[in-house]
């Protein structure tokens, strides 16, 4: 196992080592994992190919290392903990031993389907243990694994199954949420229509709702498993074979798939958990997370069962049956360490404190945010309310690209600041830039966050396109991986990050990118334009805002925005909805043609005393009527 840090003063000698002899320091937590073969070399690296190895030519299988490597010490104690949509459904658990046992058997129902080494496998499956085991199954096999959260559309979904060309999907008849029963077959069934690479679907029985079966390409789960055994030999894989591919927004164009490595990412997604919430043996550790995000690969299968932790994972959303059900579940499973996202926390928070007074929450030694910047209000809340006053708020920077947490408190070691994320992992070299790239140095200063040395977890390539992952992170500043984010440094060196400096939109702590979603907007037949910005959202912390021209005058404004809705809906997914829609007759636009998304956002923004000079615009009589129009809503 890596080395678990014990105090401030530990970390800021682990952190020098670190960034003084960073082969030296991985080396030593690399050791503590089993490799069939040991590497060849710690690091090979260049950020302007990029091109970053980490322990290349050593072999190895991560499921080995998630599950294998427990079975003799702790092959009794559970490994998944799982917590239905409805809580009158009994909870459900599987020890090491039966995990691995689970784990194997999916994987030859994989096998048995046709799935080899290297092949794409799509997951689109509600929260259910399913979705865990299979994700481990595909790791086992050697298959790369792509989920997509089952949020997103039918076209969405064909987009990312096309993208990776995957041969197999994973799904289930139906998702539970809440109240509703949305049903993921039917998705699935629409988005096949237009990928020819799939040649199977494997269905997991969740709702036991009835579904449309295509002979010869969809079989049940529960049938497949009847057909094979529990022996399964973990695959050997090198250090940077690809573990799986995950689709995220970024400024411009479709999502990309961002390739993470086995090795690397098994190191740090582990030396990271037992860090950051500082678990120790016998704990219950729970991230509410959904697993089609990075947070759940990381932070709810691989970090945790790496670790030999206890991990749970829920089915349903916090507010069903009512505002209380996470602290219900605190209470129930007796909860350690407790991770969100701080959406979550002000929806909580806004339903008010009868729905945590009636838990004791004494469980709890570690609270945890991620996703979006959390702003103060919600953090006393969670402070006060949630942790009593009295344990540590680790808030945790980092993004899909870095595969594991980057900035944040480390458990109690260490000073906590509210809306801070606190000081870098070791092993991480933030830096603060400005927009021409010089390096500030002072404190006490805002910035572009960049990171200057590679680490272990860190994207390798975007899949099937390495020149977009070069100039999406690798361009803007030389030799620096560049994250999108502005943030701010104090006095201390304590990094409290603003937010995304381009034109990604966090709603939710989901990251949507504008040109996806003006791209959606677009579809609809009576729109001719639009621009879509970013607007602060009291409880989703940004919300989306859209300008739309449509073709001649429209009569029923409500009608035109609900079909617009349907747009999106039907291209991405819900989660992408606007807000707002505002019907424009033109945009504001540069004599080149560019929209000035700049001076939308501020209108949106509410800071009209701020649009700037309009002077160089095409015309900048656009901005009048739209502010005139804003003002009318
Ligand atoms: C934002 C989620 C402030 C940030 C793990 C980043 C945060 C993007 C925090 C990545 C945090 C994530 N404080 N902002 N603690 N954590 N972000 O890829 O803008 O879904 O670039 O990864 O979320 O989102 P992603």
């Amino acid at each position: 196992m890596t080395h678990q840090i014990d105090s401030f003063e530990e970390y800021k000698s682990e952190y020098a080592k670190s960034v003084k002899d960073p082969k030296k320091f991985w080396a030593k937590q690399a050791k503590t994992f089993h490799w069939r073969k040991p590497w060849k070399k710690t690091l090979d690296w260049n950020f302007k190919e990029p091109k970053v190895k980490w322990f290349a030519g050593g072999k190895l299988n991560i499921t080995e290392n998630c599950l294998d490597r427990h079975l003799k010490d702790r092959g009794d104690q559970v490994a998944l903990l799982w917590e239905a949509n409805d809580p009158k459904e009994a909870s459900k658990s599987y020890t090491y031993k039966e995990l691995h046992r689970e784990v194997c058997r999916f994987a030859n129902v994989l096998k048995r389907n046709g799935a080899k080494k290297g092949d794409r496998i799509c997951l689109y499956m509600p929260m259910l243990p399913e979705l865990g085991i299979a994700v481990l199954a595909c790791a086992r096999i050697g298959a790369i694994h792509s989920v997509v959260f089952a949020g997103f559309s039918a076209n969405a979904l064909a987009d990312r199954i096309n993208d990776a060309s995957c041969n197999i999907v994973l799904t289930s008849d139906a998702i539970r949420r809440g109240k509703k029963v949305i049903p993921a077959k039917l998705v699935v069934d629409e988005a096949l229509q237009n990928c020819p690479s799939v040649k199977k679907v494997i269905i997991t029985n969740c709702a036991g709702i009835e579904v449309s079966i295509t002979e010869g390409r969809d079989v049940w789960l529960f049938e497949e498993l009847k057909k094979v055994s529990a022996k399964c030999p973990a695959e050997e894989m090198d250090a940077e074979d690809p573990l799986f591919v995950l689709y995220t927004s970024g400024s411009t164009g479709k999502p990309k798939g961002v390739v993470h490595t086995c090795g690397g990412y098994m190191v740090y997604t582990e030396y990271s958990f037992k860090n950051v919430f500082q678990y120790k043996e016998g704990d219950i550790y729970w991230c509410t997370a959904d697993i089609g995000w990075i947070t759940g690969h990381s932070y709810i299968i691989y970090g945790p069962l790496l670790a030999g932790a206890t991990t749970m994972m829920f089915e349903g959303v916090p507010t069903y049956p009512d505002a209380g059900r996470f602290w219900k579940v605190v209470d129930k499973h007796k909860v350690n360490q407790f991770y969100t996202a701080p959406t979550a926390i002000r929806a909580l928070m806004a339903c008010g404190l009868q729905h945590v007074k009636p838990y004791k929450l004494n469980t709890l030694k570690v609270l945890g945010t991620v996703g979006e910047p959390i702003n103060e209000e919600a953090w006393n809340w969670y402070d006060e309310h949630i942790g009593k006053g009295k344990i540590p708020i680790v808030d945790t920077w980092w993004q899909t690209e870095t595969g594991g947490i980057m900035i944040s408190a480390l458990g109690d070691k260490g000073p906590r600041k509210a809306t801070y994320a606190g000081y870098p992992l070791p092993g991480i070299q933030p830096v603060l830039l400005d927009p021409k790239g010089k390096l500030i140095k002072e404190n006490e200063k805002e910035g572009l966050l960049a990171i200057r040395f590679p680490w272990p977890s860190m994207i390798r390539t975007t899949y099937g396109d390495h020149k977009r992952c070069k100039n999406t992170y690798f361009s803007a500043f030389k030799n620096h991986y560049f994250t999108g984010d502005g943030a701010r440094r104090d006095k201390d060196g304590m990094y409290r990050i603003i937010g995304r400096v381009d034109d990604v939109i966090n709603v939710s702590g989901h990251r949507i990118g504008t040109a996806e979603v003006e791209n959606a907007i677009n579809q609809n037949p009576v729109v001719v334009e639009s621009a879509v910005v970013g607007y602060p959202h009291a409880i989703k912390g940004q919300g989306i805002y859209a300008f739309v021209i449509t073709a001649g005058k429209i009569k029923n404004e409500e009608e035109v925005r609900k079909s617009i809705l349907a747009t999106v809906s039907k291209e991405i997914g819900k989660i992408a909805k606007p807000e707002q829609i505002q019907f424009v007759a033109g945009l504001p636009k540069t004599r080149s043609g560019k929209i000035m998304r700049r001076i939308l956002r501020k209108i949106a923004e509410g800071r009209h005393d701020q649009l700037g000079d309009v002077s160089t615009l095409l015309d900048p009589s656009v901005v009048e009527k739209i502010l005139k129009d804003f003002l009318k809503k």
